[in-house]
């Protein structure tokens, strides 16, 4: 396998060539070419159904290619397997949330850090260099008050916060999330973005879905609108969502 097809742009993170995927008589995913810049914020939009999410389950190895390739820090590879993406610099949150249920907030950070099981997690929890690290997250997302509640007793906003949490305990470059905004009442949506900014100002490389375009017009460095699976536009934000054929196909409200 070919792995020079990579961007020469030393400044790009994440690369998909011609990637596809195809539910059925869908093609979710057509033949997408993006390349996501390793600074800043960028974001993905487009309507339901546009393959915002596949394009992340793509990118996170939750689902095989049909065609095409993914390139990370210049590597292309043809299967992304979800366990490795990690050692790839690479982690992504759920549109639908998914945490540890049974298991306090606590544990919820502990697994990650720990790199382990729920249960070895437990024994590993008096660690000095673990418990002082699960607090600044659980502090940082706003969630410590929450240390020893069970993660199904949560409100929605807390388990999108906690779910951000843990992802920041993988302590990655990459991070893709999938709609973190979606359903928040306003200040929990303020402290998400808050995170966001944290992060993207430590260099790392934040890529995430959203429907709500004050936030993307407020986030975004860069921007992707998909349609059908494939590339409608891309670039400044307020240079593409300003271009006719986005606003025909999206924004046409
Ligand atoms: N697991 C699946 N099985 C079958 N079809 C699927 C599956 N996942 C997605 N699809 C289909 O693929 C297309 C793209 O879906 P996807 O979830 O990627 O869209 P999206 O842009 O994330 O939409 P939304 O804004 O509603 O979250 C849709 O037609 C959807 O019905
Ligand atoms: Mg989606």
């Amino acid at each position: 396998m070919s792995q020079n097809n990579a961007s020469n742009q030393p400044d790009t993170a994440l690369e998909t060539v011609e990637v596809s995927k195809l539910f059925g008589g869908v093609r979710a995913v057509d033949r997408l070419s993006v390349a996501i810049g390793r600074r800043g914020m960028t974001s993905i939009v487009g309507p339901n159904g546009s393959g915002k999410s596949t394009l992340i389950n793509l990118l996170s190895g939750m689902l095989p290619l049909d065609g095409g390739m993914v390139v990370i820090d210049g590597v292309g590879l043809r299967v992304v397997k979800a366990h490795e993406t990690p050692d790839h610099g690479i982690t992504r949150t759920f549109q639908q949330v998914r945490l540890f249920d049974q298991v306090s907030v606590w544990d919820n950070i502990m697994v990650v850090l720990t790199r382990r099981n729920v249960w070895s997690a437990l024994f590993e929890r008096a660690r000095p260099r673990y418990r002082e690290r699960a607090q600044a997250i659980l502090e940082d997302v706003g969630m410590w008050d929450k240390r020893d509640s069970l993660a199904e007793d949560l409100s929605y906003g807390q388990r999108k916060l906690l779910e951000i949490g843990r992802a920041i305990a993988l302590d990655v470059q990459i991070y893709l999330l999938d709609e973190p905004f979606a359903g928040l009442f306003p200040q929990m949506l303020e402290h998400v973005k808050d995170i966001m900014k944290q992060m993207r100002d430590e260099g790392r490389t934040i890529v995430f879905v959203s429907h709500n375009m004050d936030i993307v017009r407020e986030m975004s460095d860069h921007i992707f609108v998909l349609d059908a699976g494939t590339l409608l536009a891309d670039g400044e934000v307020e240079d593409v969502l300003t271009r006719p054929e986005v606003i025909d196909a999206y924004l046409g409200a």
